[in-house]
């Protein structure tokens, strides 16, 4: 099994001097920064515009990894990949055209990610499998770090993993939501090969980062 991925998500650090964290956590073993941004209506919190990824950018030589949970999403997508955005993830629900989105987000440039909710059917990737860099199954319903994991996230891995491997696809699968080293293993077994991590990553303070990258990449 290879070592996964570590994709810290930014919402659990501290905002008030995001340039020193995200500077920290490459510092600290991290492989990508997962910002996660949300618009207060597609879920029910406010985080970061493009203008924050934008200041960010100078502060890491790290792929950005955006995860948008904005609808309607194709309005943005364009500010975001001028920001500093390398990968754009997008839920199926978040515009009536996924299609057309993905395709978007490749002809600026990104790599395109699809995001699955709990609830949202797996059946869709493989509509969209030959246009995706990218499938993140969330563990958790997104709105927040520091939920707990939802158990049958990992079936769905295991499924997307089968879709994947069989369309021949390089695409990455990554897992989002309540990650943790006990958990961490189980999502690489499954077929996940990045991982992100809010509250398992920042907890503890700037010193305890690497610690922390190291403890989930040791337990996958
Ligand atoms: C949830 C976000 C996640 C979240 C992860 O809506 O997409 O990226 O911040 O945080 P933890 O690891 O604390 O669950
Ligand atoms: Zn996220």
């Amino acid at each position: 099994v290879k070592t996964p991925l570590i994709c810290p998500s930014i919402l659990a650090s501290d905002f008030a001097k995001l340039g020193q964290e995200v500077a920290a956590i490459e510092a600290a073993g991290a492989d990508w920064v997962h910002v996660d941004v949300m618009d207060g209506h597609f879920v029910p919190n406010l985080t970061i515009g493009p203008a924050v990824v934008k200041a960010l950018r100078p502060h890491s030589t790290l792929p950005f990894d955006v995860h948008l949970m904005v609808a309607p999403v194709d309005p943005w997508l364009e500010a975001y990949r001028e920001a500093g955005a390398d990968i754009l993830s997008v839920h199926p629900e978040s515009g009536p055209h996924l299609h057309r989105t993905l395709g978007t987000i490749r002809g600026l440039g990104a790599r395109a990610g699809i995001v699955f909710n709990p609830a949202t059917p797996l059946s869709i990737l493989e509509e969209v499998v030959d246009l995706v860099d990218l499938v993140l199954i969330m563990s958790v319903n997104p709105g927040f770090g520091g939920q707990k994991f939802i158990d049958s996230a990992l079936t769905k891995i295991e499924r997307a993993r089968a879709i994947l491997d069989r369309a021949g696809s390089p695409a990455h699968l990554q897992v989002d939501g309540g990650v943790v080293a006990a958990n961490a293993g189980a999502c690489v077994s499954a077929g996940a090969d990045a991982l992100v991590a809010g509250s398992s990553v920042f907890k503890g303070g700037a010193d305890a980062y690497a610690d922390n990258i190291k403890a989930l990449k040791a337990a996958a």
